[in-house]
């Protein structure tokens, strides 16, 4: 039985080890997937990624620039986040079509494309400033991946620790249409769940009346 929003929020956690005997659906992985797919993401430009990694030799090859975590190699699923480096810059015309699904006049796609061009304009003024804004959107998308996944009771551990250029030399990425933003191993925890440590809900709330 799926869980609810709710129990999902305390099942969720970072999963440190996956039991490898245990593998996810496809129909599961896709639902988690999808839930990534589905995220928001500013002007809707939906500038990311997902690469879905089971080869357990490319694991293997992994692991070590990651710290060497185990998650990496013990999980069913290893995600691949991506950040989108291309496809936001006004001339890849990627912007223009992601504008146009929205199926209005040429005079308003271009209203909203010149919007887009001037609001962002120290943003796309760099390929390093396109992965900042980017890889932060990846976030949401990552989010939504790992909490569908503990709707199933599927365990998830977002990863940062890695070595990122020799990832990215290693998955042979154009580093000018994407670039790494975070991993996220997928499968099925095999030791006890650590226990949630959180500020207090004061602590992080703050109410401006
Ligand atoms: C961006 C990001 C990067 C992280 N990188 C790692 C990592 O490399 N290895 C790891 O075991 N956990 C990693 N974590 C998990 C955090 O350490 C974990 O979420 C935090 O300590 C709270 O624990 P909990 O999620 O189990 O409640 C990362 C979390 C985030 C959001």
């Amino acid at each position: 039985m799926d869980k609810t929003f709710e129990e999902s929020l305390g099942f969720r956690h970072a999963c440190k080890v996956f039991d490898e005997s245990k593998k996810i659906a496809q129909k599961d992985l896709e639902f988690i997937l999808d839930a990534g797919r589905r995220a928001p993401s500013s002007f809707g430009m939906e500038a990311w990624k997902f690469l879905v990694i089971t080869n357990e030799e490319l694991k293997a090859k992994l692991r070590p620039l990651c710290w060497n975590q185990a998650q990496i190699t013990s999980c069913s699923h290893l995600v691949v986040v991506l950040a989108g480096i291309e496809s936001v810059k006004v001339e890849s015309g990627i912007p223009k079509k992601r504008f146009a699904r929205r199926e209005m006049p040429e005079d308003k796609l271009d209203f909203y494309l010149n919007l887009y061009a001037e609001h962002l304009k120290e943003t796309l003024s760099s390929d390093e400033n396109i992965y900042a804004w980017t890889a932060k959107q990846t976030a949401f998308a990552a989010a939504n991946m790992m909490s569908a996944a503990a709707v199933l009771g599927i365990d998830s551990c977002p990863i940062e620790g890695y070595d990122k250029d020799a990832l990215e030399a290693l998955l042979d990425l154009d580093k000018s249409k994407f670039r790494l933003s975070m991993l996220l191993p997928l499968g099925y925890r095999i030791n006890e769940q650590s226990s949630q440590q959180r500020l207090s809900f004061d602590e992080v709330v703050e109410y401006i009346n």
